[in-house]
């Protein structure tokens, strides 16, 4: 195997809601790697731990504070970036979320579902990934060089229960990385790519109360999940760094519009 197969150091990657439990996973493990980290998240608190361990260690990564659904400052965002790195090589969409009212609870049916939430969330997570792609891709176009990677979900293909606003903005997520990826190739060329991974089930605060108690046991519905994925187990954050290296390096150079899931087996197992 060639030995730079692999290799992403010196590459600058962006991630939008990097300083989030995922982002921060994917960044430490990019630093580490030699890659040149830019965090942008409206609260960019997460990042503070990182950025010590990175200056200790001699790794660079830089938080700027941002608003994927605003596209004036993320495009302010995107200009300090480049005045920082002077080039920008991927870009990672991490920023993503829910809402209780585009969430059936417990005791709830469809008609409790509030169309002003299920809005928000179909804003944060496919806008506010349309959003920041449109403003770097100005950039990686006009390179004819760029590498984009989405954050789908378990719920794209096969909506989970409940989660309805949620499902339906990773499902347009999974639609669009293809779109894209079609677009920027037949445009621009292969130096273009889109994909997206699909994580399973990781531990974060976003689920931490749909899956766990208080006590740390699993509720009901994380008793289903692990009877459902055939590993037995929720995913570590450390788990999506192999695809994120693979996608991100030229290992993958042949690959666009695919969605990867890393999922423990979950999307493969019928239940029985
Ligand atoms: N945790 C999981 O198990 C899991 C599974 C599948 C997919 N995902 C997806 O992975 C991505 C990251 O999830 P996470 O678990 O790290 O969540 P997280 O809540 O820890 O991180 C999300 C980050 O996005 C930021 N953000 C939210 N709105 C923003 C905005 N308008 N502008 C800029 N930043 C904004 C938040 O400040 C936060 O830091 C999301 O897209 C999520 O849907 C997570």
């Amino acid at each position: 195997m060639e030995s730079t197969l692999f290799n992403v150091e010196n590459k600058v990657v962006a991630i939008t809601g990097g300083c989030g439990i995922l982002g921060i996973a994917m960044a430490k493990a990019l630093a580490k790697n030699g890659v040149k980290v830019a965090l942008l998240d409206r609260n960019t608190a997460g990042a503070d731990e990182l950025k010590d361990e990175a200056h200790q260690n001699g790794w660079t990564v830089n938080a700027y504070r941002t608003d994927v659904l605003d596209e004036d400052t993320i495009r302010d965002t995107r200009n300090q970036v480049l005045a920082d790195f002077g080039t920008v090589d991927v870009l990672i969409n991490a920023a993503g979320g829910n809402m209780p009212g585009a969430t059936v609870g417990p005791d709830q049916s469809v008609l409790d579902l509030s169309s002003g939430d299920i809005r928000k969330v179909l804003e944060l997570n496919y806008l506010g990934t349309v959003i920041p792609t449109q403003v770097f891709l100005e950039h990686m176009i006009e390179k004819k060089a760029g590498n984009i990677i989405n954050i789908s979900s378990m719920s794209a293909q096969r909506p989970l229960t409940r989660v309805m606003g949620y499902s339906s903005s990773k499902a347009a997520i999974d639609n669009y990385t293809r779109w894209m990826a079609v677009e920027l190739a037949t445009k621009f060329g292969e130096g273009l790519r889109v994909n997206a991974m699909a994580p399973g089930f990781f531990l974060t605060r976003q689920n931490e109360t749909l899956l766990t108690n208080g006590d740390g046991s699993l509720t009901a519905r994380g008793k289903t999940i692990i009877e459902h994925t055939p590993f037995r187990r929720f995913g570590t954050p450390e788990e999506l760094v192999g695809t994120l290296i693979w996608l991100i390096s030229d290992a993958s150079r042949f690959v666009t519009g695919a969605v990867v899931p890393i999922d423990g087996g979950f999307n493969a197992f019928s239940g029985v």
